[in-house]
């Protein structure tokens, strides 16, 4: 058989798809992420500027931190990485006081006082009794800021022993590969609104779960029975999971979050009775869930439920 180049590119992805699948990746972590040797570790910029809050969150849903130089090493590679960044005036860092007023402290933990930071001029001047985060200016020294002001931000991840990215192409092990479909799947217990929902899938490297088929309505339909009522401790809804459709604000019309209607996407079995309030005004249910039986539902976007994200098994890691 001769081979055309298409073809072996083929070959070889398939053959890459392979070795992940049953070797997994050690000593790496995520594609969007850059080694530092000096940091021992990775970082990456965020490029669009966020809060505080959902900086942080970001980066912990990456499996990183919100980066803070904590310790000489750190400093000088964040510093080199933030005077690069000049469209911003300065760049979030991990520390911050948000727990109690003036207690300042890395997200690891580390307490200002042993963090080598230098202050620019009059700062911190905690204007006006409302700043309870730090940035790092393009200059490298720092200042305090208001929390719910947007700047870009760094996340980093210390590398470590045993960093073993399994068949999911990720550390997070609960993500599971299902042969049935190719993809991988989280159910997530914590109740989340749906943006939050969407924003954590996205940040492991997914996306809210799409379901393609029956038989990838039945790939749900199992994952949800591992994680009966029981599980879930609190008082929220649990017979109803946050996935990816919604009505993409135009009232009664159903997408998925790729933008394909659910015929489409190969899948449009509704629950008895769904969708129940997709039209109606202020009060109506806008966003896409799943029940346990596997069939669809529309339900308030603002509602914390569990959720479930579905992720390729290679999103984050390098066809090399
Ligand atoms: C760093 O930048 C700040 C803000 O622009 C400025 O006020 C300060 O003088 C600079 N510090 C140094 C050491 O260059
Ligand atoms: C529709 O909305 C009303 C009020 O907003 C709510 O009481 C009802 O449970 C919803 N119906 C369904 C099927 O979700």
């Amino acid at each position: 058989m001769i081979l055309t180049a298409k073809m072996t590119i083929y070959f070889f992805n398939s053959f890459c798809v392979f070795v992940l699948l049953f070797y997994g990746v050690d000593g790496k972590f995520r594609n969007d992420y850059e080694f530092y040797d000096q940091a021992g570790g990775w970082f990456k910029m965020h490029e669009v500027p966020a809060t505080w809050n959902d900086a942080w969150y970001r980066c912990f849903r990456e499996g990183a931190v919100l980066a803070s130089p904590e310790n000489g090493n750190l400093l000088s590679t964040m510093k080199s990485l933030v005077a690069q960044h000049t469209k911003s005036c300065g760049v979030y860092t991990g520390i911050h006081a948000t727990f109690s007023k003036g207690d300042y402290y890395s997200i690891e933990g580390v307490p200002l006082s042993k963090i080598p930071v230098s202050w620019a001029p009059d700062e911190p001047d905690n204007f006006q009794n409302g700043e309870a985060c730090i940035i790092m200016l393009l200059n490298g020294t720092v200042a305090d800021v208001q929390c719910t002001d947007v700047y870009p931000y760094l996340c980093f991840k210390k590398k470590t022993k045993n960093m073993f990215m399994g068949a999911c192409g990720t550390l997070d092990t609960e993500y599971t590969f299902d042969a049935r479909t190719g993809s991988c799947y989280k159910f997530h217990r914590l109740p989340q609104t749906w943006p939050r929902a969407f924003a954590a899938c996205s940040g492991e490297g997914g996306h809210l779960a799409i379901i393609n088929s029956d038989l990838e309505a039945q790939v749900i339909k199992d994952l949800y029975a591992k994680n009966p009522d029981s599980t879930m401790p609190g008082n929220f809804v649990k017979h109803s999971s946050h996935i990816g459709h919604c009505d993409w604000d135009e009232r009664g019309l159903w997408l998925t979050i790729h933008g394909q209607t659910l015929k489409e996407a190969g899948y449009d079995k509704w629950s008895n009775g769904e969708p129940a309030n997709s039209t109606q005004g202020s009060t109506g249910q806008y966003c896409g869930a799943v029940h346990r039986p596997g069939t669809l539902n529309d339900v308030w976007c603002n509602l914390p439920t569990p959720f479930i994200c579905e992720k390729a098994p290679d999103s984050l890691v390098d066809d090399e």
